[in-house]
């Protein structure tokens, strides 16, 4: 039998795909690109920094879900970069608003803006699905110039729970009208693309960290190391 290990994880396309549904931070946007543009200030905390606040960031929003005590993800970036820098010793406020700025605007990864260039002339829709609330978002977009190139950016707000809850996979399928079996989903992340797949939607991890396959359910159909090679696995 075939084992569902990532590592064994081929490099055949998907079969019809209808829309690439992709998450934010860390796939789109590289949430290091803040704490790095700081290196002068953080030195050798930069590394640290990025995975505690990242750390924290997400431990917030699974957190928070359980408890059914939602906050937007602007508020929680906000309160997991204070623990991050009280872990590490750094009371800097000037820092910590530079910080929030850099988050607000974050740099794409390099491949990004041709990748979704070839998905579009190749008829498949794009769109974002993101813990990041609207404002995030949207200004993560227009600073990334890529507005153009998605038809949809959805944020988990018009759900009011985190990934990765069902009902926010969901509402990518209702929001762009396609089934969840005619969706390939993009995460960096391995619980989102692990959750994703569960789900129900076709997965493609993009295993851009190196992370060990997860144990939980579900399981990604392709594994890649950045997006240059997504367009050949969904572009019919
Ligand atoms: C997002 C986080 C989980 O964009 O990366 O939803």
């Amino acid at each position: 039998m075939a084992s569902r290990n990532s590592a064994d994880l081929g490099a055949a396309t998907l079969g019809p795909i209808a829309a690439c549904v992709f998450d934010a931070y860390g796939t789109v946007f590289d949430f290091s690109s803040a704490a790095s543009a700081c290196k002068d200030r953080l030195g050798e905390q930069t590394a640290a920094l990025t995975t505690l606040w990242r750390d924290k960031q997400l431990q917030y929003t699974w957190l928070r879900s359980l408890q059914g005590r939602h906050a937007d993800f602007w508020q929680i970036t906000g309160e997991a970069l204070d623990y991050a820098l009280d872990t590490l010793g750094i009371a800097d406020l000037t820092l910590r608003q530079h910080l929030m700025d850099l988050y607000f605007t974050l740099k794409p990864f390099a491949e990004v803006p041709d990748m979704l260039r070839r998905l579009r002339s190749a008829g498949v829709k794009t769109a974002i699905l993101s813990n990041g609330s609207p404002a995030m978002l949207n200004a993560a977009v227009a600073g990334a110039g890529i507005g153009d190139l998605l038809d949809a950016v959805i944020s988990v707000e018009e759900v009011g729970v985190f990934k990765p809850h069902p009902r926010v996979y969901q509402h990518a399928c209702d929001r762009l009208d396609v089934g969840s079996g005619n969706i390939a989903f993009v995460s960096s992340n391995s619980w989102d693309a692990y959750a994703a797949s569960a789900f129900g939607m076709r997965v493609i991890w993009c295993n851009r960290y190196g992370q060990r396959s997860e144990r939980l359910p579900g399981h990604p159909d392709r594994q890649i190391a950045s997006l240059t090679e997504l367009p050949l696995l969904v572009c019919p």
